[in-house]
């Protein structure tokens, strides 16, 4: 695949066949964002890997999905949960804390992930107290994103922007159909 298909590809992905991700599929990921490009090469970002099958369940309903659609669309049933999860966290007690930084080590964990067909869902809307408390986080060491991971069982396309709207919907087969801008509105100029 070339690399402008595999971004293509690489989408938020929502429902998954109930198998288990390699425990070093996981390790990778967490590998691949350990060496990413950061800020004064200070890095600060730190991550757990939940993989063991009460520790995922425990998560699941600390996160929520898909806010554009009702729940019975953009909720994973029971047979569609994530396998994993990965937490992304943010070591305080070490200056240079950046969000570009955690911004760069989720594009490389993904996308680590996704070269085994390993899909992901970046999750910002999190129950971050009760995850801190059940993670057992250390002194200073803050939850910034989990990251859902697992093998999709949808389609996720990229679609042409209508109106303006920035909403993914679902297509009659509950594949995600993801509108983004096109070049022209985003490409401002070349000089
Ligand atoms: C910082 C960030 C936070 C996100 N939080 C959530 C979330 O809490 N729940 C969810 O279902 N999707 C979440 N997403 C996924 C976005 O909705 C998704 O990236 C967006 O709709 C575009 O789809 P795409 O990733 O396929 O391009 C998040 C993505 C990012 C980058």
């Amino acid at each position: 695949m070339d690399m402008l298909e595999f971004l293509r590809t690489r989408r938020t992905y929502r429902r998954f066949e109930q198998r288990p991700v390699a425990p070093e599929i996981l390790t990778e990921a967490v590998d691949a964002a350990r060496i990413a490009s950061c800020g004064a090469n200070r890095q600060t970002v730190r991550y757990i890997v939940v993989q063991s099958a009460d520790a995922v369940a425990a998560v699941q309903p600390l996160v929520h999905w898909a806010a554009y659609l009702p729940p019975e669309q953009g909720q994973p049933k029971p047979d569609e949960l994530p396998t994993a999860f990965i937490a992304v966290l943010q070591d305080d007690n070490l200056p240079g804390a950046s969000d570009v930084d955690v911004g760069l080590a989720l594009g490389s964990l993904t996308a680590a992930a996704w070269a085994h067909g390993v899909g992901s869902c970046i999750m910002g809307a999190i129950d971050r107290p009760a995850l801190t408390k059940l993670l057992a986080l250390p002194d200073g060491v803050r939850l910034y994103y989990m990251v859902a991971l697992g093998y999709p069982t949808h389609a996720s396309k990229l679609v042409e922007m209508q109106d303006g709207s920035v909403k993914y919907y679902l297509d009659e087969n509950r594949g995600y159909c993801v509108p983004k801008r096109s070049m022209d509105e985003v490409l401002l100029k070349t000089l």
